[in-house]
C-alpha cells in the first residue's frame, strides 16, 4: 500500500533522515510548495510541513491525538498529560497549570535564576569558554529541579535520570530492549516522589498539588517525569540556539547588547528559526483529510513546527534570522491546542536571563567557528558546542 503511495509524494519518498537531520530547510521548502501533507516512507509518518495546516492538526486533537498504545514516551513515563486527551487530559495537566503563571513564576525564579546564571559564567573560564555544556544545560538542569523541589535531590541526579529515561524512550522506539538500569531510573524518580509527599516538612510543588485530591501518587510521579522530560533538552537548546543566532548574524550580539529592549524579539526569532523540539507526532483516530489528502485511520502524522515556522505565506524572507521581525512571536514552537507548552514562561525567563547576563559579562563575545557547530538534529535541534571567547 504504501508503494503506492510513494507515486503520489515523489518528493516525500525522496526524502531522508539524514537530510532532515542537518539542515532541513531545503527539503522542508519544496515539500510545503507541492506535497504540504507528504508520505515520508523513511519515517513511516506524514508529514505537514504548511503552518495553516499543521495549527489545523494540532488544534483538532478529536482526529489527531496523542492517545495511542505506539506513544512510547507513554510507554515509558505512564499515562500523563503528554499522553491523554479530553477531560483525563485536563485533569492531569490543570493541577499543574497555577505554578506555571508568569507573576508565580518571577516571584519565585527571578533572583533563582540571577545567582544561577551569575555562578555558571564565572565557572566557564577568564575570557574563554563552551555556552552550551557550560551555561544552557546546566541552567536547564538547575531550573527544574529547583521547580520540583524533590526532597534531598541534587540536579546531578535529575541529570542522570533524565538520561536514562531518554535513553529507554530511544531503545523502545528502535525496538530494542531498555536496560535494567534504565528502568531502574524510572522507579527511583517513582520512589522519591512518594518520599517527597510522604514529608511532613516539604514545601515542594507536589505536596501541594496532591493536597487538591486531583491526582494520584503513580500520576503525580509521571507529571514529575514529563516535567523533567520536557524541561531538560528543550530549554538547553533554546538558550543555545539563541547564543548561535546572535553570535553568527553579522552585527546582532553588538545591536542587542547596545539595546536590550531588543532581546526579547530576539529570542522569539530564534524559537521560530530553529524551534529546539522541531516536530510533534499524533495519530489519526478516524479516516481525516488534511490540505486534500486523505489519511487512513491509525496513522502517523509528524507536524513539523519547523516547517511551519519557515511558511513564507506568513513569514517574509522566512530563512533570514531577523532581529526586529515584526510577527516573530507567530511561531508554533510551543504548539497551539490543548497539549500548547506549559513550561513556556519559565523556558524564555530561562534564556532571557542566561543571555542577558552574558551582554553584560562579554558584550564583545565572539564565537569560535572551529569548533563550534550549527544546530542539527532530527528532533531536537541544538548546536553541539558552542565555543566563545571575549
Ligand atoms: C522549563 C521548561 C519547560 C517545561 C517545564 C515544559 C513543559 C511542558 C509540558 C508539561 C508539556 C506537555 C503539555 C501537555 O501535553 O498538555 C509541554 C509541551 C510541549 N513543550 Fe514544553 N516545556 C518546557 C520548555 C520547552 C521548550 C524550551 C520548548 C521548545 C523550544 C518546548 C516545546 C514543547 C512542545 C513542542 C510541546 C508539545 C508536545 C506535544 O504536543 O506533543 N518546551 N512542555
Amino acid at each position: 500500500m504504501t508503494t503506492g503511495r510513494s507515486e503520489n509524494f515523489p518528493i516525500g519518498a525522496a526524502v531522508t533522515i539524514e537530510g532532515l537531520e542537518g539542515d532541513p530547510k531545503p527539503i522542508l521548502t519544496e515539500l510545503r510548495a507541492a506535497e504540504p501533507v507528504s508520505w515520508i516512507p523513511a519515517l513511516e509518518a506524514w508529514w505537514v510541513t504548511r503552518r495553516d495546516l499543521a495549527v489545523e492538526a494540532m488544534r483538532d486533537a478529536d482526529a489527531f491525538t496523542v492517545d495511542d498504545p505506539r506513544f512510547t514516551t507513554a510507554a515509558v513515563l505512564g499515562p500523563s498529560m503528554l499522553s491523554l486527551e479530553g477531560a483525563e487530559h485536563e485533569r492531569h495537566r490543570s493541577p499543574f497549570a497555577p505554578a506555571f503563571r508568569p507573576g508565580i513564576l518571577r516571584e519565585q525564579f527571578d533572583e533563582f535564576l540571577g545567582e544561577q546564571v551569575a555562578a555558571l559564567i564565572d565557572g566557564l573560564g577568564a575570557g574563554t569558554g563552551e555556552l552550551r555544556h557550560g551555561l544552557a544545560g546546566p541552567l536547564a538542569v538547575n531550573t527544574i529541579t529547583e521547580f520540583l523541589g524533590l526532597e534531598g535531590v541534587t540536579a546531578a541526579e535529575v541529570l542522570d535520570w533524565y538520561q536514562s529515561i531518554s535513553r529507554a524512550i530511544t531503545n523502545l522506539t528502535l525496538g530494542e530492549p531498555i536496560t535494567p538500569g534504565d528502568t531502574a531510573a524510572v522507579a527511583t524518580v517513582h520512589e522519591r516522589v512518594q518520599q517527597t509527599l510522604d514529608s511532613a516538612t516539604s514545601d515542594s510543588l507536589l505536596v501541594s498539588i496532591e493536597r487538591t485530591g486531583l491526582l494520584r501518587p503513580e500520576e503525580m510521579s509521571s507529571a514529575t517525569v514529563v516535567l523533567m522530560f520536557g524541561a531538560i533538552e528543550t530549554a538547553e537548546g533554546m538558550t543555545a540556539n539563541v547564543f548561535w543566532h546572535l553570535l553568527t548574524t553579522d552585527g546582532a550580539w553588538a545591536t542587542v547588547a547596545a539595546d536590550r529592549s531588543l532581546l526579547a524579539n530576539a529570542i522569539d526569532e530564534s524559537l521560530r528559526f530553529e524551534p529546539a523540539a522541531s516536530l510533534i507526532d499524533r495519530y489519526t483516530t478516524r479516516d481525516v483529510e488534511l490540505g486534500g489528502v486523505e489519511i487512513p485511520e491509525g496513522e502517523l502524522v509528524t507536524i513539523s513546527l519547523l516547517g511551519a515556522n519557515h511558511d513564507p505565506a506568513l513569514f517574509d524572507d522566512p530563512h533570514r534570522y531577523d532581529l526586529t521581525r515584526a510577527n516573530a512571536r507567530q511561531h508554533v514552537t510551543f504548539v497551539q491546542g490543548p497539549h500548547a507548552c506549559l513550561g513556556l514562561h519559565l523556558a524564555r525567563m530561562q534564556t532571557a536571563a542566561a543571555v542577558s547576563a552574558m551582554l553584560d559579562a562579554a558584550p564583545n563575545l565572539v564565537l569560535d567557528p572551529d569548533t563550534s557547530s550549527a544546530p542539527a538534529g532530527l528532533i531536537f535541534r541544538k548546536p553541539d558546542r558552542l565555543s566563545v571567547t571575549w
